[in-house]
């Protein structure tokens, strides 16, 4: 569920500026390769690293990486500050620029103006956005982050429980992680092919929320949705692999707040619908 690396080098064009890989549910992409093809045809490297807070990479924790990791503090992620988010750079110029974009534009001095050294006054420099996290949020992430590897650690256990209750059913769980990757465990995703089901993925969740287990689609691919069809001219089969997803993947209750008997709970449902 990651880019292939191949794949980028076949589509790279002279107006492409920048790969921006995801790491889906939390696995790592191949970021040796991604990195080495990023600076062979100096792109920028973009990772989404929404899903992939914990995750690691041949030793390296993914936001080391070039040249800008970007994650995500919205509540549905590992860690939360309700909305916002943070974004890794090993590029000094970027970094400053991205505190410069965040706040209107206004040059760095702008931060401090109205510091005890007296007023000063502020310079826009571009055109910015209004992306500042408030520091009562911060004060919420700063808390969250002493929790990061005990959270991590709940849901490995509930990922390997899954593994166990689920591997006799007719569907397609989680690969592991690849060797020497740390996966960051954000969503469990199971893949529902109705040849071996006999039912849809729609008819598997409508089943699942009628025995009251909530679950999620990760994703409905972009292509499919009316904006990118009508703006691109996108059609079915124009993405073959995100489109194998986007039709079976659903995701099933994955927080290090379950219980066991939650985790039961959703287990049962699956075999009682699938068995
Ligand atoms: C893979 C991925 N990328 C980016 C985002 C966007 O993050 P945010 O909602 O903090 O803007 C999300 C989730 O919301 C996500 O799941």
């Amino acid at each position: 569920m990651t880019i292939d690396p191949e794949d980028v080098r076949r589509k790279i064009t002279p107006r492409t500026k920048a790969i921006i890989p995801v790491h889906f549910a939390g696995r790592a992409c191949r970021l040796d390769e991604l990195e080495a093809i990023a600076r062979e045809h100096n792109l920028y490297l973009i990772q989404d690293t929404a899903h992939a807070l914990e995750t690691e990479y041949h030793g390296r924790k993914i936001g080391t990486f070039d040249h800008l990791a970007s994650y995500s503090f919205y509540v549905t992620k590992n860690i939360t500050t309700a909305e916002g988010g943070m974004v890794t750079t090993n590029d000094e110029e970027i970094a400053n620029r991205l505190k410069i974009y965040a706040l209107h534009g206004m040059s760095k001095d702008a931060w401090k103006r109205f510091s005890d050294d007296g007023y000063k006054h502020y310079e826009v420099v571009f055109p910015g956005f209004k992306y500042n996290m408030t520091d009562i949020q911060a004060s919420l992430g700063i808390h969250q982050l002493r929790k990061i590897e005990r959270l991590y650690k709940r849901r490995q256990e509930i990922w390997q429980a899954y593994h166990e209750k689920l591997k006799h059913l007719p569907l397609i769980l989680p690969t592991e992680a690849e060797e020497g990757t740390r996966h960051g465990l954000h969503l469990f995703i199971i893949l529902v092919d109705t040849s071996k089901t006999g039912i849809t993925r729609d008819e598997l969740l409508t089943a699942l929320h009628k025995q009251n287990i909530g679950t999620g689609v990760h994703y409905i691919a972009l292509h499919h949705h009316p904006y990118y069809k009508q703006t691109y001219g996108y059609k079915q089969g124009d993405f073959p692999n995100a489109e194998f997803i986007s039709d079976r993947t659903l995701s099933i209750p994955f927080s290090a707040k379950l219980t066991d008997a939650d985790v039961d709970d959703v287990a049962d449902a699956l075999n009682r619908i699938l068995n």
